[in-house]
């Protein structure tokens, strides 16, 4: 195990205050904080070497390209991938329409006679296959291509206990993808993807796993995953923003139509027509994110230092401890898994009678930064008849000390909002 206050001492915005008290920083799902190490790392690339990539002859630009593809390769061995099979997105959502996209456009040239691997072909008799605990992100990309190709869009429902029912049927014969999370942002819920990209494989769809909340939080291989392809933010594991990533099966990537069009993704350009690089260039027009490229790298290396299987051991710990206290408190109902297996840190609760909202903002009083609202699950939310939650999400620097700051929160709302005696009487 790592020490929690030693971690803490590397991520200046921790030692900073909020609203007079200090910051207890409770909302790492929406975005983590970011060490020194990984400042640092930007800084450095801007300070020494910063160029365009792919481009130039001079040796900045080969500094640049050097920090950029090695940054690659670093990214691959985090969660087991090739090198070539890594694509860096602007985000996850971008990875998510990324793939939408190859399907949307292999299907309209196909419909215009060109040719296109018939795997990225939909339309109408077809189905898409995801879940209802899925982020919007993965989501309304599935819906666009439906109605774009007539397709299906079918889903897995979830139980009272924020699990998925794999229910037989849901994929068949007619499902061309299907696009699955492993663990959600909103539940916690930790689902067994790679039982569902076999059955998607064993009727010859192929398939995606959006790994946003479990990348950052356990030893993820995307071998291991069993699918075709994954996708995730840098921001979310320590790494700045605008930077996520792509990963795909090469032989798939190869075979897919690009998705944004320009410099740096071509093999060559005649005035009528174009031929594209092979991945993971294709899918990678313009001047790429490269300081952002070389911050994430050096965020994979911190975690890698801390040991994912520790940061994993570390927030189960103190999940069991946050469920175990929002348990204690009366009128709290946590929205998901309530015990500790095949679950993430993310743990969603409404306080009865208060708003999520009016509970956010009382923790937020006691400087404790949580997320409230239906955190991109709108579907979610509804499929458990509220309109909100308030979500709290840990990571490596966090500890026990910040759950009592967060329970006190909400005990300091129920206060204020006069519920406590009713739901205790
Ligand atoms: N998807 C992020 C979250 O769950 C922003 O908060």
């Amino acid at each position: 195990m790592f020490d929690v206050k030693k971690v803490r001492e590397d991520f200046p915005i921790l030692g900073r205050s909020v609203r007079g008290v200090p910051l207890v920083y409770l909302d790492s799902g929406a975005t983590s904080q970011k060490p020194f190490q990984v400042l640092d790392a930007e800084r450095h690339y801007y300070e020494n070497s910063n160029a365009a990539v792919h481009r130039g002859a001079h040796a900045l630009a080969e500094e640049a390209t050097d920090a950029y593809e090695s940054a690659r390769e670093t990214l691959a061995n985090f969660v087991g991938a090739e090198t070539s099979e890594i694509v860096f997105t602007k985000n996850a959502t971008e990875g998510i329409n990324l793939v939408a996209y190859a399907f949307s456009n292999a299907t309209d040239k196909a419909r215009h006679g060109l040719e296109v691997d018939p795997r990225f072909v939909v339309g109408p008799g077809d189905s898409i296959v995801v879940s209802e605990m899925e982020h919007h992100a993965n989501l309304i990309p599935w819906q666009e291509l439906c109605a774009k190709t007539g397709a299906t869009l079918r889903w897995f429902g979830v139980s009272d206990e924020g699990r998925l029912i794999l229910e037989p049927g849901v994929i068949d014969s007619s499902t061309k993808f299907v696009s699955v999370v492993h663990q959600s942002n909103l539940l916690g819920t930790i689902n067994p993807v790679k039982e569902i990209m076999d059955m998607a494989h064993a009727v010859g769809a192929l398939g995606m796993v959006d790994v946003c909340q479990s990348v950052p939080h356990m030893p993820v291989d995307v071998r291991e995953l069993g699918a075709d392809f994954a996708t995730w933010s840098g921001h979310k594991m320590l790494g700045p923003t605008g930077i996520g990533i792509l990963w795909g099966r090469n032989d798939l990537l190869n075979a897919m139509p690009p998705f944004l069009t320009g410099g740096s993704m071509i093999e060559m350009v005649n005035m009528d027509h174009s031929t594209y690089a092979p991945a993971p260039q294709r899918f990678e027009a313009g001047v790429p994110m490269v300081a952002q490229a070389v911050g994430l790298a050096r965020a994979c290396d911190y975690l890698t230092d801390l040991g994912m299987h520790n940061v994993f051991e570390h927030e189960r710990e103190l999940t069991a401890y946050t469920l175990a206290e929002l348990a204690k408190v009366d009128g709290v109902r946590v929205i998901g898994p309530t015990d500790n297996s095949e679950r993430g840190s993310a743990v969603s609760f409404v306080v009865e009678g208060i708003h999520p909202h009016d509970v956010g903002h009382m923790m937020d009083a006691q400087g404790v930064a949580v997320r409230v609202g239906h955190h991109c699950c709108w579907p979610t939310c509804k499929r458990f008849d509220v309109p909100a939650t308030t979500r709290i999400t840990t990571y490596i620097y966090n500890d026990k000390a910040d759950i009592d700051q967060a329970i006190a929160g909400i005990k300091d709302a129920q206060a204020f909002f006069g519920t406590s005696s009713k739901v205790s009487a």
